[in-house]
Protein backbone atom coordinates (compact mmCIF):
# COMPACT_ATOMS: atom_id res chain seq x y z
CA UNK A 1 0.00 0.00 0.00
CA UNK A 2 1.27 3.27 -1.04
CA UNK A 3 0.79 6.27 1.51
CA UNK A 4 -1.65 8.59 0.79
CA UNK A 5 -1.64 11.69 3.42
CA UNK A 6 -2.49 15.24 3.38
CA UNK A 7 0.40 15.93 5.20
CA UNK A 8 2.63 14.62 2.14
CA UNK A 9 0.52 16.72 -1.01
CA UNK A 10 2.94 19.05 -2.23
CA UNK A 11 1.79 22.43 -4.84
CA UNK A 12 3.94 22.46 -7.68
CA UNK A 13 3.80 25.20 -9.92
CA UNK A 14 0.21 24.85 -10.72
CA UNK A 15 -0.30 21.04 -9.32
CA UNK A 16 -1.00 19.57 -6.45
CA UNK A 17 1.39 16.64 -5.64
CA UNK A 18 0.20 13.90 -4.00
CA UNK A 19 3.53 13.58 -2.43
CA UNK A 20 7.44 15.65 -2.92
CA UNK A 21 8.45 12.89 -4.62
CA UNK A 22 9.39 12.96 -8.96
CA UNK A 23 11.27 10.51 -11.22
CA UNK A 24 14.07 12.73 -13.06
CA UNK A 25 14.90 12.19 -16.26
CA UNK A 26 16.47 9.13 -16.64
CA UNK A 27 16.42 5.40 -18.03
CA UNK A 28 14.09 4.78 -14.89
CA UNK A 29 11.88 7.08 -17.78
CA UNK A 30 12.80 6.15 -20.90
CA UNK A 31 10.93 3.13 -22.18
CA UNK A 32 6.75 3.63 -21.91
CA UNK A 33 6.71 0.42 -20.12
CA UNK A 34 9.29 1.60 -17.09
CA UNK A 35 8.04 4.61 -16.97
CA UNK A 36 4.45 3.37 -16.44
CA UNK A 37 5.58 1.11 -13.69
CA UNK A 38 6.89 4.08 -11.52
CA UNK A 39 3.67 5.54 -11.81
CA UNK A 40 1.54 2.87 -10.71
CA UNK A 41 4.16 2.32 -7.73
CA UNK A 42 3.35 5.86 -6.10
CA UNK A 43 5.68 8.06 -7.50
CA UNK A 44 3.84 11.83 -7.95
CA UNK A 45 5.31 11.96 -11.26
CA UNK A 46 8.42 12.07 -13.98
CA UNK A 47 10.11 13.76 -16.23
CA UNK A 48 10.43 11.99 -18.82
CA UNK A 49 14.26 11.21 -20.22
CA UNK A 50 15.64 14.25 -22.53
CA UNK A 51 14.53 14.34 -25.73
CA UNK A 52 15.26 15.97 -28.78
CA UNK A 53 14.56 17.04 -32.84
CA UNK A 54 14.33 13.61 -35.27
CA UNK A 55 17.22 15.05 -36.73
CA UNK A 56 19.57 15.03 -33.98
CA UNK A 57 21.75 11.67 -33.73
CA UNK A 58 22.21 10.15 -30.47
CA UNK A 59 25.37 7.67 -30.50
CA UNK A 60 26.06 6.18 -27.20
CA UNK A 61 28.84 4.57 -25.88
CA UNK A 62 28.62 0.91 -23.80
CA UNK A 63 29.39 0.14 -20.99
CA UNK A 64 28.62 3.93 -19.64
CA UNK A 65 27.40 2.87 -15.62
CA UNK A 66 30.90 2.67 -13.30
CA UNK A 67 30.89 3.62 -9.56
CA UNK A 68 32.65 4.19 -6.83
CA UNK A 69 32.51 2.61 -3.15
CA UNK A 70 32.26 4.44 0.78
CA UNK A 71 32.07 3.02 3.73
CA UNK A 72 28.32 1.73 3.66
CA UNK A 73 28.13 0.92 -0.52
CA UNK A 74 28.19 3.14 -3.13
CA UNK A 75 29.25 6.51 -2.53
CA UNK A 76 28.70 7.55 -6.07
CA UNK A 77 27.34 6.28 -9.55
CA UNK A 78 29.12 7.56 -12.89
CA UNK A 79 27.58 7.59 -16.06
CA UNK A 80 28.42 8.69 -19.55
CA UNK A 81 24.89 8.11 -21.01
CA UNK A 82 23.06 10.88 -23.53
CA UNK A 83 20.41 12.10 -23.85
CA UNK A 84 17.00 9.65 -25.23
CA UNK A 85 17.40 7.96 -28.42
CA UNK A 86 13.33 8.78 -28.71
CA UNK A 87 13.06 11.24 -30.93
CA UNK A 88 10.58 13.87 -29.99
CA UNK A 89 7.35 12.26 -31.65
CA UNK A 90 7.95 9.16 -29.72
CA UNK A 91 7.69 10.79 -26.58
CA UNK A 92 4.66 13.58 -27.26
CA UNK A 93 2.81 9.89 -27.86
CA UNK A 94 4.05 8.83 -24.46
CA UNK A 95 3.16 11.85 -22.76
CA UNK A 96 -0.63 11.62 -24.50
CA UNK A 97 -0.27 7.98 -23.08
CA UNK A 98 1.14 8.76 -19.92
CA UNK A 99 -1.49 11.79 -19.17
CA UNK A 100 -4.70 9.41 -20.24
CA UNK A 101 -3.46 6.42 -17.52
CA UNK A 102 -2.05 9.20 -15.22
CA UNK A 103 -4.09 12.28 -14.88
CA UNK A 104 -3.66 13.10 -11.60
CA UNK A 105 0.44 12.90 -11.92
CA UNK A 106 2.58 15.15 -13.17
CA UNK A 107 3.97 14.02 -16.96
CA UNK A 108 6.83 16.45 -17.52
CA UNK A 109 9.17 16.41 -20.34
CA UNK A 110 12.93 17.41 -20.31
CA UNK A 111 14.29 18.76 -23.95
CA UNK A 112 17.68 20.23 -25.84
CA UNK A 113 18.63 21.64 -28.61
CA UNK A 114 21.68 23.72 -30.18
CA UNK A 115 18.99 26.52 -32.29
CA UNK A 116 16.50 28.55 -31.16
CA UNK A 117 14.29 27.48 -34.21
CA UNK A 118 14.66 23.52 -32.55
CA UNK A 119 13.97 24.68 -28.84
CA UNK A 120 10.58 26.54 -29.94
CA UNK A 121 9.63 23.26 -32.33
CA UNK A 122 10.46 20.82 -29.11
CA UNK A 123 8.13 23.29 -27.00
CA UNK A 124 5.35 23.23 -29.68
CA UNK A 125 5.52 19.66 -30.12
CA UNK A 126 4.87 18.91 -26.56
CA UNK A 127 2.42 21.35 -25.83
CA UNK A 128 -0.04 19.55 -28.54
CA UNK A 129 0.71 16.50 -26.51
CA UNK A 130 -1.11 18.25 -23.31
CA UNK A 131 2.63 17.89 -21.64
CA UNK A 132 2.01 19.41 -17.71
CA UNK A 133 5.95 21.12 -17.69
CA UNK A 134 8.91 21.64 -19.52
CA UNK A 135 12.42 20.75 -18.08
CA UNK A 136 15.23 21.86 -20.06
CA UNK A 137 18.55 20.77 -19.98
CA UNK A 138 21.13 23.28 -19.89
CA UNK A 139 23.85 21.16 -18.06
CA UNK A 140 24.37 18.56 -20.92
CA UNK A 141 27.79 19.79 -23.37
CA UNK A 142 25.29 21.26 -26.10
CA UNK A 143 27.55 22.81 -29.04
CA UNK A 144 27.17 25.74 -30.55
CA UNK A 145 24.32 27.86 -29.01
CA UNK A 146 26.79 28.90 -25.86
CA UNK A 147 28.90 31.59 -26.51
CA UNK A 148 31.65 28.59 -25.80
CA UNK A 149 31.18 25.25 -27.69
CA UNK A 150 31.26 22.08 -25.78
CA UNK A 151 30.20 23.91 -22.74
CA UNK A 152 27.06 23.47 -20.59
CA UNK A 153 24.54 26.24 -21.48
CA UNK A 154 24.04 26.55 -18.00
CA UNK A 155 28.23 27.58 -17.08
CA UNK A 156 26.56 30.73 -19.54
CA UNK A 157 24.62 33.53 -17.47
CA UNK A 158 24.50 35.08 -21.14
CA UNK A 159 23.24 32.22 -23.19
CA UNK A 160 21.20 30.90 -19.95
CA UNK A 161 18.83 34.11 -20.32
CA UNK A 162 18.87 33.84 -24.09
CA UNK A 163 17.98 30.21 -24.48
CA UNK A 164 15.51 30.13 -21.32
CA UNK A 165 13.74 33.05 -23.16
CA UNK A 166 13.62 31.39 -26.20
CA UNK A 167 11.70 28.54 -24.50
CA UNK A 168 9.55 30.39 -22.77
CA UNK A 169 8.24 32.82 -25.37
CA UNK A 170 7.22 29.64 -27.28
CA UNK A 171 6.29 27.94 -23.65
CA UNK A 172 3.29 31.13 -22.48
CA UNK A 173 1.69 29.68 -20.21
CA UNK A 174 3.03 26.19 -19.64
CA UNK A 175 5.44 26.17 -16.63
CA UNK A 176 9.47 25.70 -17.70
CA UNK A 177 12.25 24.28 -15.28
CA UNK A 178 15.81 24.67 -16.47
CA UNK A 179 17.67 22.35 -15.49
CA UNK A 180 21.22 23.79 -14.35
CA UNK A 181 24.70 22.36 -13.31
CA UNK A 182 26.21 22.85 -9.80
CA UNK A 183 29.70 23.17 -11.62
CA UNK A 184 29.46 26.98 -11.94
CA UNK A 185 31.63 29.69 -9.71
CA UNK A 186 28.06 31.98 -9.28
CA UNK A 187 25.07 29.97 -9.02
CA UNK A 188 23.32 32.83 -7.75
CA UNK A 189 23.80 34.59 -11.53
CA UNK A 190 22.30 31.58 -13.48
CA UNK A 191 19.31 31.33 -11.34
CA UNK A 192 19.13 34.99 -12.07
CA UNK A 193 18.98 34.56 -15.57
CA UNK A 194 16.58 31.86 -15.40
CA UNK A 195 13.99 33.74 -13.03
CA UNK A 196 14.88 37.33 -15.91
CA UNK A 197 13.94 34.86 -19.16
CA UNK A 198 10.20 34.61 -17.54
CA UNK A 199 10.34 30.75 -16.47
CA UNK A 200 9.06 29.60 -13.62
CA UNK A 201 12.20 27.72 -11.66
CA UNK A 202 15.58 25.44 -11.61
CA UNK A 203 15.95 21.89 -11.54
CA UNK A 204 18.76 22.34 -9.45
CA UNK A 205 21.41 20.74 -10.04
CA UNK A 206 21.93 17.70 -12.65
CA UNK A 207 24.76 15.07 -11.72
CA UNK A 208 28.77 16.64 -11.26
CA UNK A 209 31.10 16.27 -14.10
CA UNK A 210 34.23 13.71 -13.28
CA UNK A 211 36.44 11.72 -13.70
CA UNK A 212 35.20 8.14 -12.03
CA UNK A 213 38.55 6.09 -10.99
CA UNK A 214 41.52 3.94 -12.59
CA UNK A 215 41.80 0.36 -12.59
CA UNK A 216 44.69 -0.45 -11.26
CA UNK A 217 45.39 -3.58 -12.84
CA UNK A 218 45.62 -1.96 -16.15
CA UNK A 219 45.64 1.45 -15.54
CA UNK A 220 42.86 2.57 -17.62
CA UNK A 221 40.01 5.37 -16.68
CA UNK A 222 36.71 3.96 -16.11
CA UNK A 223 34.46 3.24 -17.22
CA UNK A 224 36.56 1.47 -20.03
CA UNK A 225 34.95 1.58 -23.66
CA UNK A 226 37.17 -0.45 -25.47
CA UNK A 227 40.15 0.73 -23.75
CA UNK A 228 39.40 4.28 -23.68
CA UNK A 229 36.90 6.60 -21.07
CA UNK A 230 35.67 10.00 -20.39
CA UNK A 231 34.21 12.12 -18.10
CA UNK A 232 31.25 10.75 -15.96
CA UNK A 233 28.72 12.81 -14.45
CA UNK A 234 29.16 11.91 -11.14
CA UNK A 235 25.20 10.92 -8.97
CA UNK A 236 24.28 9.53 -5.77
CA UNK A 237 25.54 10.11 -2.46
CA UNK A 238 28.45 11.99 -3.02
CA UNK A 239 27.00 14.77 -4.43
CA UNK A 240 24.36 15.57 -2.01
CA UNK A 241 26.33 18.49 -0.20
CA UNK A 242 26.66 20.26 -3.50
CA UNK A 243 23.18 19.28 -4.64
CA UNK A 244 22.48 21.15 -0.67
CA UNK A 245 24.72 23.99 -1.53
CA UNK A 246 23.29 24.69 -4.88
CA UNK A 247 20.00 25.11 -3.68
CA UNK A 248 20.30 26.97 -0.69
CA UNK A 249 22.07 29.48 -2.33
CA UNK A 250 19.50 29.77 -4.86
CA UNK A 251 16.56 29.84 -2.21
CA UNK A 252 18.13 32.58 -0.24
CA UNK A 253 19.34 34.78 -3.09
CA UNK A 254 16.63 34.46 -5.54
CA UNK A 255 13.27 34.76 -3.92
CA UNK A 256 10.26 33.76 -6.19
CA UNK A 257 12.17 31.47 -8.29
CA UNK A 258 10.76 27.69 -7.89
CA UNK A 259 13.54 24.96 -7.01
CA UNK A 260 12.99 20.80 -8.03
CA UNK A 261 15.63 19.96 -6.19
CA UNK A 262 17.51 17.24 -7.47
CA UNK A 263 21.27 15.15 -6.49
CA UNK A 264 22.06 12.43 -4.44
CA UNK A 265 18.58 12.35 -2.75
CA UNK A 266 19.10 8.60 -1.35
CA UNK A 267 16.30 7.85 1.33
CA UNK A 268 13.78 10.33 2.80
CA UNK A 269 16.34 11.68 5.26
CA UNK A 270 18.02 13.41 2.55
CA UNK A 271 14.15 14.49 1.60
CA UNK A 272 13.88 16.26 4.64
CA UNK A 273 17.48 18.45 4.29
CA UNK A 274 16.54 18.98 0.82
CA UNK A 275 13.20 20.48 1.60
CA UNK A 276 14.60 22.17 3.93
CA UNK A 277 17.15 23.76 2.42
CA UNK A 278 14.16 25.42 -0.06
CA UNK A 279 13.62 22.71 -2.62
CA UNK A 280 10.01 22.56 -3.16
CA UNK A 281 9.74 18.46 -4.06
CA UNK A 282 13.02 16.60 -4.80
CA UNK A 283 13.84 14.43 -8.31
CA UNK A 284 15.44 11.01 -7.75
CA UNK A 285 17.47 9.00 -10.06
CA UNK A 286 20.38 7.27 -8.62
CA UNK A 287 18.08 5.45 -5.91
CA UNK A 288 15.84 4.29 -8.16
CA UNK A 289 18.25 2.73 -10.48
CA UNK A 290 19.99 0.68 -7.97
CA UNK A 291 17.15 0.17 -5.71
CA UNK A 292 13.96 0.29 -7.54
CA UNK A 293 10.76 1.83 -7.68
CA UNK A 294 9.32 0.56 -4.61
CA UNK A 295 11.27 2.84 -2.50
CA UNK A 296 9.04 5.38 -2.71
CA UNK A 297 7.04 3.16 0.19
CA UNK A 298 9.74 3.71 2.36
CA UNK A 299 9.74 7.53 0.99
CA UNK A 300 6.64 8.45 1.68
CA UNK A 301 5.98 7.07 4.65
CA UNK A 302 9.14 7.59 6.72
CA UNK A 303 8.63 11.65 5.28
CA UNK A 304 5.18 11.38 6.42
CA UNK A 305 6.39 9.46 10.09
CA UNK A 306 9.05 12.43 10.33
CA UNK A 307 6.40 15.25 9.96
CA UNK A 308 4.30 14.08 12.44
CA UNK A 309 6.72 13.43 14.98
CA UNK A 310 8.45 17.04 14.45
CA UNK A 311 4.68 18.04 14.82
CA UNK A 312 5.24 19.85 11.01
CA UNK A 313 1.62 19.58 9.43
CA UNK A 314 2.97 19.64 5.86
CA UNK A 315 5.96 19.07 3.26
CA UNK A 316 5.21 23.14 2.78
CA UNK A 317 5.98 23.58 6.08
CA UNK A 318 8.83 21.75 5.89
CA UNK A 319 9.93 23.89 2.82
CA UNK A 320 13.26 26.24 3.32
CA UNK A 321 12.96 26.07 7.12
CA UNK A 322 16.42 25.34 7.67
CA UNK A 323 17.54 28.87 5.52
CA UNK A 324 17.52 31.17 8.31
CA UNK A 325 20.53 29.36 10.02
CA UNK A 326 22.51 29.50 7.11
CA UNK A 327 25.05 31.97 7.42
CA UNK A 328 28.52 34.16 5.92
CA UNK A 329 31.38 32.22 8.05
CA UNK A 330 31.99 36.44 9.36
CA UNK A 331 28.37 36.31 11.36
CA UNK A 332 29.04 32.69 12.59
CA UNK A 333 28.77 33.01 16.86
CA UNK A 334 32.29 32.40 18.37
CA UNK A 335 31.98 29.90 21.27
CA UNK A 336 34.17 28.50 23.01
CA UNK A 337 33.54 24.69 22.52
CA UNK A 338 35.76 21.10 23.84
CA UNK A 339 35.82 17.49 22.93
CA UNK A 340 35.10 15.38 25.99
CA UNK A 341 35.45 11.03 25.93
CA UNK A 342 32.36 9.92 27.30
CA UNK A 343 34.38 6.84 29.53
CA UNK A 344 31.41 4.60 29.77
CA UNK A 345 31.17 4.05 25.89
CA UNK A 346 35.06 5.04 25.29
CA UNK A 347 36.32 0.63 23.38
CA UNK A 348 39.92 2.12 23.88
CA UNK A 349 40.50 1.57 20.01
CA UNK A 350 42.97 4.81 19.90
CA UNK A 351 41.63 6.59 16.49
CA UNK A 352 40.81 10.53 18.51
CA UNK A 353 44.41 10.20 19.53
CA UNK A 354 45.94 9.31 16.36
CA UNK A 355 43.35 11.95 14.24
CA UNK A 356 44.27 14.81 16.67
CA UNK A 357 48.16 13.97 17.11
CA UNK A 358 48.58 14.12 13.19
CA UNK A 359 45.11 16.53 11.94
CA UNK A 360 44.42 18.55 15.14
CA UNK A 361 46.15 19.64 17.88
CA UNK A 362 48.01 17.32 19.90
CA UNK A 363 45.31 17.52 22.55
CA UNK A 364 44.76 13.97 23.12
CA UNK A 365 47.13 11.60 24.43
CA UNK A 366 47.02 8.02 25.47
CA UNK A 367 47.45 6.12 28.53
CA UNK A 368 48.69 2.66 26.51
CA UNK A 369 48.51 0.61 29.93
CA UNK A 370 44.75 1.53 30.26
CA UNK A 371 43.92 2.00 26.56
CA UNK A 372 42.25 5.06 27.03
CA UNK A 373 42.65 8.90 25.44
CA UNK A 374 42.66 11.98 27.77
CA UNK A 375 41.21 15.05 26.52
CA UNK A 376 43.93 18.36 27.45
CA UNK A 377 41.32 21.23 27.87
CA UNK A 378 43.55 23.36 26.97
CA UNK A 379 44.88 22.16 23.86
CA UNK A 380 41.95 21.77 22.41
CA UNK A 381 39.71 24.33 20.71
CA UNK A 382 37.01 21.86 19.96
CA UNK A 383 37.21 21.34 16.12
CA UNK A 384 35.51 18.18 15.98
CA UNK A 385 38.07 15.56 14.10
CA UNK A 386 37.80 13.39 16.61
CA UNK A 387 34.22 12.75 16.46
CA UNK A 388 34.39 12.08 13.06
CA UNK A 389 36.74 8.82 13.91
CA UNK A 390 34.25 7.63 16.74
CA UNK A 391 33.94 3.64 16.25
CA UNK A 392 30.70 4.04 18.82
CA UNK A 393 28.06 6.77 18.54
CA UNK A 394 28.63 8.92 21.15
CA UNK A 395 31.85 7.79 22.65
CA UNK A 396 32.84 11.48 22.32
CA UNK A 397 31.25 14.80 23.14
CA UNK A 398 31.86 18.35 22.12
CA UNK A 399 30.46 20.66 25.02
CA UNK A 400 30.37 24.15 25.38
CA UNK A 401 32.88 25.39 28.30
C1 LIG B 1 22.18 6.91 -16.54
C2 LIG B 1 21.66 8.30 -16.34
C3 LIG B 1 21.05 8.98 -17.39
C4 LIG B 1 20.58 10.27 -17.21
N1 LIG B 1 19.97 10.92 -18.25
C5 LIG B 1 19.52 12.19 -18.09
C6 LIG B 1 18.87 12.87 -19.14
O1 LIG B 1 18.64 12.34 -20.23
N2 LIG B 1 18.49 14.15 -18.92
C7 LIG B 1 18.70 14.79 -17.73
O2 LIG B 1 18.33 15.95 -17.58
N3 LIG B 1 19.29 14.14 -16.71
C8 LIG B 1 19.71 12.88 -16.86
N4 LIG B 1 20.30 12.23 -15.82
C9 LIG B 1 20.53 12.95 -14.56
C10 LIG B 1 19.45 12.66 -13.51
O3 LIG B 1 18.18 13.10 -13.95
C11 LIG B 1 19.77 13.40 -12.22
O4 LIG B 1 19.82 14.77 -12.48
C12 LIG B 1 21.10 12.97 -11.61
O5 LIG B 1 21.24 11.57 -11.70
C13 LIG B 1 21.24 13.42 -10.16
O6 LIG B 1 20.24 12.85 -9.34
P1 LIG B 1 20.50 11.53 -8.44
O7 LIG B 1 21.69 11.79 -7.57
O8 LIG B 1 19.22 11.31 -7.70
O9 LIG B 1 20.79 10.44 -9.39
C14 LIG B 1 20.74 10.90 -15.96
C15 LIG B 1 21.34 10.22 -14.91
C16 LIG B 1 21.78 8.92 -15.07
C17 LIG B 1 22.39 8.20 -13.91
Amino acid sequence: MILTSPRLKTPFLGFELENPFILSASPSTDELSIARRGLDAGWAGLVLKTTSLETTSVDLAYPMMSSFAGEGGIAGMGNIDLISAYHINEVAERVRILKREFPRKLVAASIMSDSREGWQSLVTILKSADVDLIECSFSCPQGSVGEEPGKMLAQSVTATERVAGWVKDAACDLPVLIKITPQVSDIVAIAQAVQKAGCDGVTASNSVPALMGIALDTLRPIPNVGGYSTYSGLTGPAIKPITLRTVAEIARHVPGLVISGNGGIMNWRDSVELLAVGAGNAQICTAVMLHGFDIIRDLTSGLDNYLQDMRINSVVDLIGISLPYIADHDSLPRQKVRSFVVEEKCIGCGRCYIACRDGGHEAISWESEKRRPSISIDKCVGCGLCLLTQPVAGCLELRQV
